[in-house]
């Protein structure tokens, strides 16, 4: 059911402008209980993920995040996506690279209802400081690829 609905949303856009593909994804008629039954637990990463539809030109991928969790930096390659958050309230850290290292640059929340922008090439993180389970569901086009994890102990380095 679901992927038929994301089928329709996104299956007929090609090379969307981060305008039209944020649209595409905050358009969608979507409440929590009609994605409960794809919530992907976390199994090797500190938070479940699920690609739910991969076309030539969009890659949809549902996110849960239980509290107290945080992803390590990383980027999205050279794609642009956005995360729309559908429970809980998502911590968006944004870091930058220097001849320093990694660092946390700023953090803001982004509540249920509402989604934020990754540019292409932003080093960020998500966490969760809340007492409730984070589910976002995320657009990116391209698909990703290339994506960087980084250690921010290890002063930057790439570890993938
Ligand atoms: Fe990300």
């Amino acid at each position: 059911m679901i992927h038929a609905l994301l089928e329709k949303a996104f299956g007929s856009l090609s090379s969307p402008t981060p305008a039209e593909l944020g649209s595409a994804l905050v358009s969608l008629p979507l409440s929590l209980d009609t994605i409960i039954p794809y919530l992907p637990q976390p199994a090797d990463l500190p938070y479940g993920r699920k690609v739910l539809l991969a076309t030539e030109h969009v890659e949809i991928v549902l996110i849960l995040l239980p509290p107290a969790q945080e992803s390590a930096p990383h980027n999205h390659g050279q794609s642009f996506g956005w995360e729309w958050i559908l429970s809980g309230d998502l911590t968006n850290v944004i870091y930058t690279l220097s001849e320093d290292g990694l660092r946390p640059e700023q953090a803001f929340t982004v509540g249920a209802g509402e989604s934020c922008f990754v540019a292409p090439g932003e080093i960020h993180a998500i966490a969760n400081r809340g007492d409730v389970p984070v589910v976002s569901l995320n657009a990116y086009s391209p698909p990703l690829r290339h994506c960087r994890q980084f250690q921010a102990e290890q002063k930057g380095t790439p570890i993938i």
